[in-house]
């Protein structure tokens, strides 16, 4: 189930080409995850965001993404912004909306 909904997300909706930035939201669960790692296979530049250090760093060791921005970080918008400064061409949205609601500390 979970591979089906990041495979349809990513190949039959986000369609990301080579050499696009694609951020994937809530990239350490388990549909984001594999979304994330579509959107590498298909050759884009993926950033993805999580709760916490532990899991952002997860996102690049183990995941391959190329940059991961904690969500919960206060300067999180800025961390993206470094991370992206072509911009972003497609969003994997998987949390509603963890870049536009305040993240949360927990
Ligand atoms: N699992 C399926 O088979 C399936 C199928 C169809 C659709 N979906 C949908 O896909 C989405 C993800 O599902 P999932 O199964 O991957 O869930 P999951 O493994 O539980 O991951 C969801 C992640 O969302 C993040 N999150 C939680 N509250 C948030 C908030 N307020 N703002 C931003 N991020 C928040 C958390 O990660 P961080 O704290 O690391 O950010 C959490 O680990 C959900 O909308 C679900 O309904 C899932």
């Amino acid at each position: 189930m979970t591979g089906l909904t990041a495979w349809i997300g990513v190949y039959d909706i986000l369609r990301p080409s080579a050499g696009d930035t694609v951020l994937v939201t809530a990239a350490g669960g388990a549909v984001g995850s594999l979304a994330a790692q579509l959107a590498k296979r298909a050759g884009a530049r993926v950033i993805g965001t999580a709760g916490g250090a532990e899991k952002c760093d997860l996102l690049t060791t183990r995941l391959g993404l190329d940059a991961a921005v904690d969500r919960r970080a206060d300067d999180w918008r800025d961390h993206l912004a470094a991370a992206a400064p072509a911009g972003i061409d497609r969003v994997f949205e998987n949390a509603g909306g963890p870049c536009s609601t305040r993240p949360s500390r927990s």
